[in-house]
C-alpha cells in the first residue's frame, strides 16, 4: 500500500471484525486511525496494536443506536481533526442474534435501519465539511450483496419482520446514499462508493447468525482498501462493487425516485431536514 503519512482516516466498527483488520493496515500505511466502537477495552487493544506497529491511533467511543451519539462522535472527531481525509462507514449489526424479535434503536427506529444506515448518512453528513477541506477525500460505505428493497410504507418494519429483511433493506439504504452523494459532491475532489467486502467472513456477526464462515477479514479488508486507498476508489464515484469488481445494485438502488424519497425520510429521521433548507 502507498504511503498515508499526514492522512486521516476514520473507521466505524474497527474493535472488531474487518474493520479491525482495515484500521490496522490503514496505521502500518503512516496513517492517523480514529478507531471507533462501542467497547473501550477492546478499541484500546486495536489503537495499541497499531501504535506498537509504528502507527498513530486514537479510540472514540460511540453507540450508533442512538443519533446523539452519532452528533457527539462528530463532534469529536471535529474537535480532535484539522482533516479527515478517509471515512469508512463500515459498523453494523447482522441478521442474526435477535432471535427473530424486533429491536428498536434509542431513536425507536428499526436497529439495523439506524446503525447500519441512518447513522452513516447522518455521520458522513455532520463531516462533510471536514471532509471537503481534506481533498482528495473518499468515503467508503460497507454494504453488502444481500439487499433488499425498502417499502417506503413500511421502513421500520413493523409488518413481517425478520433479521435478514431488516438487514438487506438497511445494506440497500447505504448503497442508494452513495450513488446520490456521489451525485452531490461531483467535482468537490472527494469520491464515495460502496461494497460488498466478501461473503461470510470470519466475524462475529456471521458466526451469530449461524453461518459457517466461508471467507476471511484480509480478503473483505483488501476489498474495502481498494476503494479507501486503492485505483479504484480514486478515479470512481457513486459505484457499487462486490469484491474488488465494480457490480450492479438491486434494481432499486437506480431508481432516482426511490432514492430521493430515501433521502427525504432520511434527513427527517435525522433532523438534518431543516439545516439541509438553509444550505
Ligand atoms: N461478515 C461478512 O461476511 C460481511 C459480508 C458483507 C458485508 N459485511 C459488512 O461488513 C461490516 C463489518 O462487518 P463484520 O463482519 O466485520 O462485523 P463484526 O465483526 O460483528 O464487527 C462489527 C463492528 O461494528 C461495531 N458495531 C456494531 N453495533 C454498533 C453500534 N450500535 N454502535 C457502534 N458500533 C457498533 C462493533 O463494535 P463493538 O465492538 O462495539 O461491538 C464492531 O466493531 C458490516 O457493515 C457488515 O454489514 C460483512
Amino acid at each position: 500500500m502507498k504511503t498515508l503519512k499526514g492522512k486521516t482516516a476514520l473507521v466505524t466498527g474497527s474493535t472488531d471484525g474487518v474493520g479491525r483488520r482495515v484500521a490496522e493496515q490503514l496505521g502500518l500505511a503512516g496513517a492517523r486511525v480514529l478507531v471507533h466502537g462501542r467497547d473501550r477495552a477492546r478499541g484500546e487493544c486495536v489503537t495499541a496494536d497499531i501504535k506498537a506497529g509504528g502507527g498513530a491511533a486514537e479510540f472514540l467511543a460511540a453507540d450508533l443506536s442512538a443519533l446523539t451519539e452519532v452528533r457527539r462522535l462528530a463532534g469529536e472527531v471535529e474537535r480532535t481533526s484539522d482533516r479527515l481525509d478517509i471515512l469508512i462507514n463500515n459498523a453494523g449489526v447482522g441478521s442474526g442474534g435477535s432471535g427473530g424479535r424486533q429491536q428498536a434503536s434509542v431513536d425507536g427506529h428499526e436497529l439495523r435501519f439506524a446503525v447500519n444506515y441512518l447513522a452513516g448518512f447522518l455521520l458522513t453528513h455532520l463531516l462533510l465539511p471536514l471532509i471537503k477541506r481534506s481533498t482528495p477525500a473518499r468515503i467508503v460505505n460497507v454494504s453488502s450483496a444481500g439487499q433488499q428493497a425498502i417499502d417506503f410504507d413500511d421502513v421500520m418494519l413493523a409488518r413481517g419482520y425478520s433479521g435478514a429483511h431488516a438487514y438487506c433493506q438497511s445494506k440497500l439504504a447505504q448503497i442508494m446514499f452513495t450513488i446520490d452523494l456521489a451525485e452531490e459532491l461531483d467535482g468537490t475532489g472527494v469520491t464515495v462508493n460502496a461494497l460488498h467486502p466478501a461473503t461470510y467472513m470470519d466475524t462475529h456477526m456471521v458466526r451469530a447468525a449461524g453461518h459457517t464462515p466461508i471467507s476471511s477479514v484480509e480478503e473483505g479488508a483488501d476489498a474495502i482498501l481498494n476503494l479507501a486507498v486503492g485505483e479504484a476508489g480514486a478515479n470512481r464515484s457513486g459505484a457499487y462493487f462486490n469484491g474488488l469488481r465494480e457490480a450492479r445494485a438491486l434494481a432499486q438502488a437506480h431508481d432516482a425516485q426511490a432514492r430521493r424519497r430515501l433521502r427525504d425520510v432520511s434527513l427527517v429521521l435525522t433532523e438534518l431536514s431543516a439545516s439541509a433548507q438553509q444550505n
